[in-house]
């Protein structure tokens, strides 16, 4: 049989869904959390259910991944070039279930009886092991902060792997991620 070359339609509609819910909550999260913003109710809402959406979406994505082997990377890659793209894709699964889990323990260490109703339908409720307190609620909220922070220079560093492939190397790489685009010769 022929080895893959693409990643399957599963993958691809997982790794773009997810891509843009987490690009989106990042600027809604930025933008939620100044103090000036209208709607800041509605926007945390909005946010807690969005990123509910990427824990439940990134978990399915993982055993879908450790289900199937991912086409191999192309030859000619320098090892670094390649411990860099492993080292890159782990560590967006973890952020992609990390960082809601995060955001989900902030809630539920707030003392503040603020309910989670993801879309203002399901009611969504509080990790039952962490108890109320406002330090706890501190130092998730000053880790879901700052990994949110770090993931933008991880989006960038990934952003420009790729185009690196496309616009210089001229591999698959991008392409074969992509649902419309032919592959190269
Ligand atoms: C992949 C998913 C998620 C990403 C990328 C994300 C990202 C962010 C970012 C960048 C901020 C702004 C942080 C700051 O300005 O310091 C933020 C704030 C916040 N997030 Fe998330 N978030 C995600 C999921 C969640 C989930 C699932 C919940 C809760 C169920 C949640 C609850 C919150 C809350 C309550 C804040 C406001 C914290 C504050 O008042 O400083 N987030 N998020
Ligand atoms: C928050 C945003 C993103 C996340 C969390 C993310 C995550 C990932 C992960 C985990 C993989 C590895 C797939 C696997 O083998 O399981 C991957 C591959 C890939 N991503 Fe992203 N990605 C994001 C944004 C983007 C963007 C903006 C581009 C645009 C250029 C992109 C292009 C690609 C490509 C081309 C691959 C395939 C790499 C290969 O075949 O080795 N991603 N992404």
């Amino acid at each position: 049989m022929a080895a893959q070359t693409r990643y399957s339609k599963t993958a691809i509609a997982l790794h773009w869904t997810i891509a843009v819910l987490i690009i989106g909550l990042i600027i809604f999260g930025l933008l939620m959390t100044n103090p000036n913003m209208p709607n800041r109710f509605v926007l945390y809402q909005l946010h807690k259910s969005f990123g509910i959406m990427v824990l439940i979406l990134s978990i399915f994505r993982l055993i879908w991944r450790l289900l199937h082997t991912p086409p191999p990377l192309p030859e000619g890659m320098k090892k670094w070039e390649v411990a860099a793209a492993k080292f890159t894709h782990i560590a967006f699964y973890v952020i992609m279930i990390g960082m809601p889990l995060l955001g989900w323990a902030m809630v539920s260490a707030s003392p503040l009886p603020i309910p989670t109703e993801l879309f203002w339908t399901i009611p969504w409720p509080d990790i039952p092991f962490i108890p109320e307190s406002e330090e706890l609620e501190d130092t998730f909220q000053f880790l879901h902060g700052n990994i949110g922070k770090l993931t933008i220079g991880l989006i960038v560093l990934h952003f420009g792997a790729a185009m690196k492939h496309h616009f210089v190397n001229k591999d698959n790489v991008f392409v074969r991620m992509f649902p419309w685009a032919r592959e190269r010769d």
